[in-house]
């Protein structure tokens, strides 16, 4: 898919002297830890490739409910409009975990994906030769490798629909159920077909093959999703189409992970399948994402784990994943491939050193590393 169709658009970036402003939103828990190693990476980059990164550390989450009393005020969401891009840590923690729904940190994540109409998350899970040692799964199961691209729909489905509670009625028994509560999956066809058509051009540029995972036996709104799907196949001849209910999806990812290439599905079933993805990759603390609108909105970058609250402070999280997340933000948002190259690259040969947080330290002869000395091992390669 060309870099064009999600780049800031409206902005000539020449004429911007390779100036890029970053909403930089780091969040709770490790979100602090992580957001300033990927930071740390860009101005070598920066560094390097003479662009200049300018940071603007907006609050949102947990501390922006004790700083605000909302976990994301509109003038932080007008700032990341106006930005060229947001970089995100984490949101949540323990001490908002009682909080009524609409109140709770992740409503900053919500806000956001909804007020910068961030439609399309791609959440690649790869397994680094390196780190085969810490996927669960056996040998054999991943002898091509995995190498995925997930593509979870970001603002529909059951995170957007109608929710709430009312009366419940009676039990078949007659006894009173008490109160129901409910939310619902609505999806329309631009809705649908805009994320398809995601998952399609990204196969086109990749191994060919897309994979749709739906509930269509059961669920009307994945009825429609499927027909959608079949529909713009028709215009990607070239792609190998497949679908899976997302229960046989989740049972397939297991068993023979190196067969998918993309994977394109609601909010919910992305939610779930993602994090399965970055189970069997390792770990987590590994997983990039990318969160993409319409052309003109900033895209949204954020690892895939979250807050941690249990390691946050102590110098243990995997920044990895967030300084991927500012590698992809180079790739989709600024179009600097090259720039993107190097950072993965970088990542790739500190592993291959041996250095290992604890969350991927699996084999006798590694080197255990904290979040700090694991950045400075990656800036090593870029000089
Ligand atoms: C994710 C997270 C979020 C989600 C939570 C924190 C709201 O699990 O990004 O996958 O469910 O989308
Ligand atoms: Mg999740």
């Amino acid at each position: 898919m060309s870099v064009k169709s999600f780049s800031r658009t409206g902005i000539d970036w020449e004429e911007k002297m390779g100036v890029y402003n970053i909403a930089v939103i780091p969040g709770d828990g490790i979100g602090t830890e992580v957001t300033e190693a990927a930071c740390k990476v860009l101005d070598a980059v920066a560094g390097k490739f003479g662009h200049q990164f300018v940071y603007k550390t907006l609050l949102a989450g947990g501390c922006a409910i004790d700083a605000h009393g909302v976990a994301l005020t509109p003038e932080t969401l007008n700032e990341c409009k106006k930005s060229d891009s947001v970089l995100l840590g984490a949101v949540g923690g323990p001490k908002w975990d009682n909080l009524p729904g609409a109140e709770r940190p992740e409503r900053a994540l919500l806000d956001l994906r909804g007020g910068l109409e961030l439609f399309a998350n791609l959440r690649p899970a790869i397994l680094y030769p390196q780190l085969s040692s810490a996927s669960p799964l056996k040998d054999e199961n991943l002898k091509n490798g995995i190498d995925i691209m997930i593509v979870r729909e970001l603002t529909g489905g059951l995170y957007f629909g109608d929710r709430g509670r009312r009366p419940g009625g009676v039990m078949p028994d007659g006894s009173p159920k008490g109160m129901e509560a409910f939310d619902t999956e609505a999806y329309s066809e631009a809705e649908i077909e805009r994320i398809v058509r995601v998952g399609f051009e990204l196969a086109k540029a990749r191994k060919k093959k897309l994979t749709s995972v739906d509930k269509a036996n059961i669920l009307e709104s994945s009825r429609l999703w499927r027909e959608v799907n079949e529909r713009v196949a028709k215009e990607y001849p070239e792609v190998e189409y497949e679908y899976y209910y997302v229960d046989n999806a989740a049972m397939q990812l297991v068993r023979r992970p190196g067969d998918f290439d993309v994977i394109v599905t609601t909010n919910m079933f992305g939610d779930i399948i993602s994090d399965e993805a970055g189970m069997i990759t390792g770990s987590i603390g590994m997983l990039p994402s990318a969160s993409l609108g319409k052309p003109g909105m900033p895209g949204m970058y954020e690892p895939v784990h979250g807050s941690a609250p249990d390691i946050a402070g102590q110098d243990k999280a995997n920044p990895c994943a967030a300084i991927l997340s500012a590698a992809m933000m180079l790739r989709w948002s600024f179009g600097l491939g090259e720039e993107a190259d190097l950072i993965e690259q970088a990542i790739c040969a500190a592993l291959d050193r041996g250095y290992r947080t604890p969350d991927i330290a699996y084999t006798q002869n590694c080197i255990r590393v904290g979040t700090k000395e694991m950045t400075t091992r990656v800036m090593e390669s870029i000089v």
